[in-house]
């Protein structure tokens, strides 16, 4: 049975990759930090596909905790790897709490860091195995520390993707726009001024992921809507990027 470790499957995106990959037949391994949901979603995929889901309740804002999901990862080789935990703060980086921005570094970069070099030198004994880092289109634009992150996350796996898929490791970022789950509720962001268009389903996200990353991409932008949006970004003035980034939302 091939293998995948997923961060953050019990909602959301992370959920949406862990049963795509369940119904593919892979056995999973389901880090996040509420162990009674993540048992929910393992017996619900255990039952649902015939696989084996284990559970690794892990706070990945935490170091030893991070460790212990490392450890397991050079212990217990996988082929999939998807990293996705992670939460936005809705306040102003200078009205946040510093702590609660080291979190957010922690889990949103070192977090990818660390899983991802843990996770890469069986795969490259192997001559094979995919990684999946879940970026944002927030990380195409100057977007406080979130943005910061998750550009931070896009440029990593873009240079993953070209040093390491000739060795047969396909490494991916994926880059939403608005997905509804709980991300926004969690942060306490309201989110009625944000257009039924621009949401996207977690189903489709990941779909178009797997596709994108199965056909060698190194940058996957869900929708054709999300696409043009990336590429008015790049050509539009820099007046018109600046205030898109004094924007809160
Ligand atoms: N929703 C969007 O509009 C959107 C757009 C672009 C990118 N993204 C990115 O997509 C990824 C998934 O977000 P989502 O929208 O699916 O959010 P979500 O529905 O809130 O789910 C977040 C998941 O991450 C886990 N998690 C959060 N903090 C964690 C921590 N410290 N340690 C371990 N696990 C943690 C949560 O589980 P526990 O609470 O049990 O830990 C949950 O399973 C994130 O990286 C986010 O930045 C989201």
């Amino acid at each position: 049975m091939p293998t995948a470790l997923i961060t953050g499957p019990t909602a959301g995106i992370g959920y949406s990759f862990a049963a795509a990959l369940a119904a593919e037949g892979f056995d999973l391994a389901l880090v996040s930090r509420d162990k009674a949901r993540l048992e929910q979603v393992a017996e619900e995929l255990a039952s649902r596909h015939h696989v084996t889901c284990t559970v690794l309740p892990a706070d990945l804002a935490d170091a030893d905790a991070t460790l212990a999901v490392e450890e397991r990862l050079r212990d217990q080789p996988v082929d999939v790897l998807v990293n996705n935990a992670g939460f936005g703060l809705w306040r102003p980086f200078e009205h946040n709490d510093i702590e609660a921005e080291q979190r957010g570094l922690d889990v949103l970069v070192r977090a990818v860091l660390r899983l991802t070099h843990a996770a890469l030198p069986a795969m490259l004994r192997r001559g094979s195995g995919d990684i999946v880092n879940v970026s944002s289109v927030a990380g195409f634009l100057p977007r406080g520390t979130y943005g910061a992150h998750k550009a931070w996350v896009t440029s990593f796996s873009t240079w993953a993707h070209l040093h390491y898929q000739p060795a047969g490791v396909r490494v991916l970022a994926l880059c939403p726009g608005f997905v509804r789950t709980e991300f926004h509720s969690r942060m306490g962001a309201g989110v009625d001024g944000i257009p039924e268009w621009m949401w996207l389903n977690a189903d489709a996200v990941v779909a178009e992921a797997l596709s994108d990353l199965r056909a060698g991409k190194a940058v996957s932008v869900p929708s054709a809507r999300y696409k043009a949006l990336v590429t008015a970004t790049r050509l539009a003035p820099r007046g018109l990027v600046e205030k898109l980034a004094r924007r809160r939302g």
